[in-house]
């Protein structure tokens, strides 16, 4: 991905892809563009509002083209009482699709990915890799390559 414009468009392919209740991890450093491919994928979809970075609130929530979306940014998380307090167990269920950035600061609390994508900064761009993890995950990988 050489720029912000092909994240957009792969973007619109993964939006077309993905169905409720999936598990999306994010991996990659600070600034690889995790942020960016989840705002691309909302606004590929039609949603007009901010897509802020959830990085003080750790979840932000969109309702976009029919589907419900819910985005993590755990960088910040670091009490496991508050993940049961703030009720985020709830919310993978088989309806929204979750899009988790630093899924490692909660590990052990959250359900297992469907698909994972890897962000890598390079000197001219990104590369990105997904990994299918799960069935649903493998259906969704195979739907992109079409
Ligand atoms: N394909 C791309 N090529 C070059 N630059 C990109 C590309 N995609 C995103 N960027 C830029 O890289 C930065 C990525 O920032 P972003 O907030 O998305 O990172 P992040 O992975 O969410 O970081 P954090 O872990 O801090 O939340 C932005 O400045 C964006 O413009
Ligand atoms: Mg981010």
């Amino acid at each position: 991905m050489p720029d912000e414009e092909s994240t957009s468009a792969f973007a619109a392919r993964l939006a077309r892809a993905i169905n409720p209740g999936l598990v999306i991890y994010l991996h990659g450093d600070l600034g690889a563009g995790k942020t960016t491919l989840v705002r691309a994928l909302l606004t590929e979809l039609g949603y007009r509002g901010r897509v802020k970075s959830p990085t003080y609130t750790l979840l932000e929530q969109y309702e976009v083209a029919g589907k419900q979306f819910r985005h993590f940014d755990l960088y910040r998380f670091r009490d496991a009482t508050e993940w049961e307090a703030a009720g985020f167990n709830d919310e993978f269920n088989c309806q929204n699709i979750c899009l988790l950035e630093w899924p490692e600061k909660a590990a052990g609390l959250i359900p297992p990915a469907d698909l994972e994508i890897n962000f890598e900064i390079l000197p001219d761009g990104r590369n990105i890799t997904l990994y299918a993890q799960s069935d649903t995950g493998t259906a969704c990988l195979n739907s992109l390559q079409k």
